[in-house]
């Protein structure tokens, strides 16, 4: 333990670091900067305890340093060490099933034909973690299509994070990660490995994954037939979310349907860009008065 460190908790103080809140508001205004993330300062005993980890693996003597490294140009692995501190990557399969259940009965059938047809089908994860939500929504289309591989059927799966896209690509997950998948699609998803299980191959045909600041430039190009954000817009505060919501509308079809997470809410302009169809569940209202499909 370095002698500052020592002298902290000696010196009565209860923390093992000192943490000014000129230090707090520099992280704070860092993980806006860069994730969008919102931090009031109720949370700093949080953002303090989530951090202390990264002060001992880098052996920093208090929170001064910290931002030090934070600010350097070559701070940035660091910053990726931040918004893992401070977010978080919990999730499993077809989590919220409500959202999977309108995706099976009121989408596919929809989205099927329009394949069949010769279109193209977008679907977005567009804070996909470790890659659960994507292959839940993978397994939906092949359900529903089981040649679906040789159709003009693709989901975007996306996260900030670039160790959790890793995992994802790789597609492999513990055996205890299965139990939330229904028995229904077990046969359809899993194939044993030596320490857990590994998605189908026919799956991972249809996820292509990578890094996307939900907060920065988009690169995509075609408009999307469904996009899923959950759990990742809370993090970001009321203006953020807002522009986010409106930047969803102008990259959704005219009938596509948005689907977020269970404690957010539509709210700003975007409010009048969708009509709510189900729990969490919005439909885009068609642009310059073009008829919705059913
Ligand atoms: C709780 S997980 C949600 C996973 C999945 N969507 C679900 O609902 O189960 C939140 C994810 O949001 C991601 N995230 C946080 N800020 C982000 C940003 N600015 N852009 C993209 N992803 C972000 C995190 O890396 C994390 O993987």
């Amino acid at each position: 333990m370095t002698n500052q460190r020592h002298a902290n908790m000696q010196g009565g103080s209860h923390l093992e670091y000192t943490f000014t809140d000129r230090e707090f508001q520099m992280i704070a205004e860092l993980a806006k900067q860069h994730y969008g993330l919102h931090l009031q300062p109720s949370k700093k005993p949080l953002v303090y305890s989530r951090l202390t980890k990264r002060l001992r693996a880098l052996d920093l003597r208090d929170f001064e340093s910290y931002c030090t490294v934070l600010l350097q140009p070559q701070g940035q692995e660091e910053k990726t060490h931040l918004l893992s501190a401070l977010t978080t990557n919990v999730t499993h399969f077809f989590r919220e099933r409500h959202h999977f259940s309108y995706l099976r009965e009121k989408l596919m059938p929809g989205l099927i034909a329009k394949a069949k047809a010769g279109s193209a089908v977008r679907i977005w994860s567009s804070a996909c973690s470790a890659g659960q939500e994507a292959f839940s929504i993978a397994a939906m289309v092949l359900d529903a299509c089981p040649e679906a591989t040789r159709l003009n059927i693709k989901i975007l799966a996306t996260d900030v994070d670039a160790q959790m896209i890793q995992n994802a690509r790789r597609g492999q997950y513990d055996s205890d990660q299965s139990e939330a998948i229904p028995d229904e699609y077990k046969a359809l998803m899993l194939q044993d490995n030596a320490t857990g299980f590994q998605m189908k191959p026919e799956l991972q045909a249809l996820v292509t994954f990578g890094e996307l600041n939900l907060i920065k430039d988009w690169p995509m190009r075609r408009l999307f037939d469904v996009i899923f954000c959950r759990n990742a817009a809370i993090y970001f505060d009321k203006p953020t979310q807002s522009h986010l919501w409106q930047r969803f509308a102008d990259v959704l079809q005219n009938d596509g349907h948005l689907m977020i997470g269970h404690s957010e809410r539509l709210a700003g302009p975007a409010e009048a860009m969708f009509r709510n169809v189900g729990i969490t569940t919005y439909q885009r209202i068609p642009r310059n008065g073009d008829k919705i499909l059913p």
